[in-house]
C-alpha cells in the first residue's frame, strides 16, 4: 500500500509507532521498522544528548530500515538540552523526527537543513494548521481517544480527521485509538494516509517493558483510562489504578486549588518503576481507550502483517459491496 506517508519516509505499510516514555527504546523502533512500519525512539527517554546518540547508534545495530526520533516539547523547570539532542539526531543520520507538545518552530531549522522529515503530533485542527504553516512536512492528529496527552478539545477522532482532512494540505496520519485493519482502513477513509499506533505497539512480544504492563493492557476494557491532571490543563489519559483513584480524589477534594506539587508522588518519575519493574500501582501511566481492542501479544510483524491483510480484506468487501 502506497501513501503519501509510505513515500514520506520510505517505509513498506503506512504504520508509524508514535514515541512513548519509557517504551520506546531501540528495540521496540527496530523491531517496528524490521516489520516496516516506522519505528520511533523516545528522545526524552534517553534525557542526554550522549545517550540518545547511543540509542541511536544502537538502533542501527538492529535495523536497516528508516527509523525516526521523537522529541516532546514539555513545560519544564529544567528544559532538556534540545540543541544537543537534535544534533545527536542529525549526526546519528536520522530521516524523520516526530515532535509533540509545545510548537516545533526552534528545532525545525536545523532538521531541514540536514533534510529530516518531520511529523508534528497534534491533537486539534488549528494547532496542525500551525504546524503546516511553520514548515513541517505531516502531522500526527491525535484523537481524544489516545493515550497520553489528548489536548483540552476533547474532539474524537470521527470528527477531528475528517476536519483535519478538510483543511490541511500537507499529509497526515490519524492517531489515538488505532489497533487494526478496520482502523486502518477508516483513517484512510477520513483522509489520512496512515495511521500512528502507541498503546497497541505496548502489547507486543519485543516492546522492551515489563510483562505486567502488556498483561494489563490485554486485560483492560475501553472503561479503564481515566483522565488526570485537567484541572492543570495538562490532561492525560491513563490506565485506572490505586494511585490513579486516589490522584482523582485529590483533584476532586481540591478542585482549582490543586497544583502539581499535589499530586507529585502520583505522577513524578513513576515510569521506570511501571514500565521497568511492572510495579502496575505505582503511579498514572499513559494508556489509551484502544485497550478494549486488544486482546494478544503479537510480535511487531505479525501484527502489522495482520493489520495489512485485514485492511486489504476490508477493501475488497468493500469493492464487492459496489460491484453488486
Ligand atoms: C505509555 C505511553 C507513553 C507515551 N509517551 C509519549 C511521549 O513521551 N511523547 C509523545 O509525543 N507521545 C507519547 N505517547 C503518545 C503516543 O505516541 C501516541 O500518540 C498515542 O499513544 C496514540 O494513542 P493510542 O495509544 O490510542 O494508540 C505515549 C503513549 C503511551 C501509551
Amino acid at each position: 500500500m502506497k501513501t503519501a506517508i509510505t513515500e514520506m519516509f520510505g517505509i513498506e505499510h503506512p504504520i508509524i509507532q508514535g514515541g512513548m516514555h519509557f517504551v520506546g527504546f531501540a528495540e521496540m523502533a527496530a523491531a517496528v521498522s524490521n516489520a516496516g512500519g516506522l519505528g520511533i525512539i523516545t528522545g526524552l527517554t534517553q534525557g542526554t544528548p550522549e545517550k540518545l546518540a547511543t540509542e541511536i547508534s544502537r538502533c542501527k545495530d538492529m535495523t536497516d530500515k528508516p527509523f525516526g526520533v521523537n522529541l516532546t516539547f514539555l513545560p519544564s523547570l529544567t528544559p532538556p538540552d534540545y540543541p544537543g539532542l537534535v544534533k545527536a539526531i542529525i549526526d546519528g543520520g536520522v530521516k524523520a523526527v516526530e515532535t509533540a507538545g509545545r510548537n516545533p518552530a526552534q528545532v525545525l531549522p536545523a532538521l531541514k537543513d540536514a533534510g529530516i522529515k518531520v511529523i508534528h503530533k497534534c491533537t486539534s485542527v488549528r494547532h496542525s494548521l500551525k504546524a503546516q504553516e511553520i514548515g513541517c512536512d505531516a502531522v500526527s492528529v491525535d484523537g481524544f481517544e489516545c493515550g497520553g496527552h489528548p489536548g483540552e478539545d476533547d474532539v474524537p477522532n470521527f470528527i477531528l480527521l475528517p476536519r483535519a482532512a478538510d483543511e490541511l494540505e500537507i499529509p497526515f496520519v490519524s492517531s489515538g485509538g488505532m489497533a487494526d485493519g478496520r482502523s486502518l482502513v477508516a483513517s484512510l477513509a477520513m483522509g489520512a494516509a496512515g495511521m500512528n499506533m502507541g498503546t497497541r505497539f505496548i502489547a507486543t512480544k519485543e516492546a522492551p517493558v515489563h510483562e505486567n504492563v502488556k498483561q494489563a493492557i490485554v486485560a483492560a476494557s475501553e472503561l479503564d483510562t481515566r483522565l488526570v491532571m485537567r484541572p492543570l490543563r495538562n490532561t492525560e489519559r491513563v490506565m485506572t489504578n490505586e494511585a490513579v483513584e486516589r490522584l482523582l480524589e485529590k483533584e476532586r477534594k481540591l478542585g482549582a486549588d490543586l497544583k502539581f506539587e499535589d499530586i507529585i508522588s502520583e505522577v513524578a518519575g513513576v515510569y521506570p518503576r511501571i514500565m521497568m519493574e511492572g510495579d502496575m500501582d505505582a503511579g498514572a501511566w499513559s494508556c489509551g481507550m484502544v485497550a478494549g481492542l486488544i486482546h494478544d501479544i503479537p510480535t511487531c510483524r505479525e501484527l502489522i502483517d495482520r493489520i495489512m491483510q485485514e485492511a486489504h480484506d476490508i477493501i475488497a468487501r468493500l469493492d464487492r459491496l459496489q460491484a453488486s
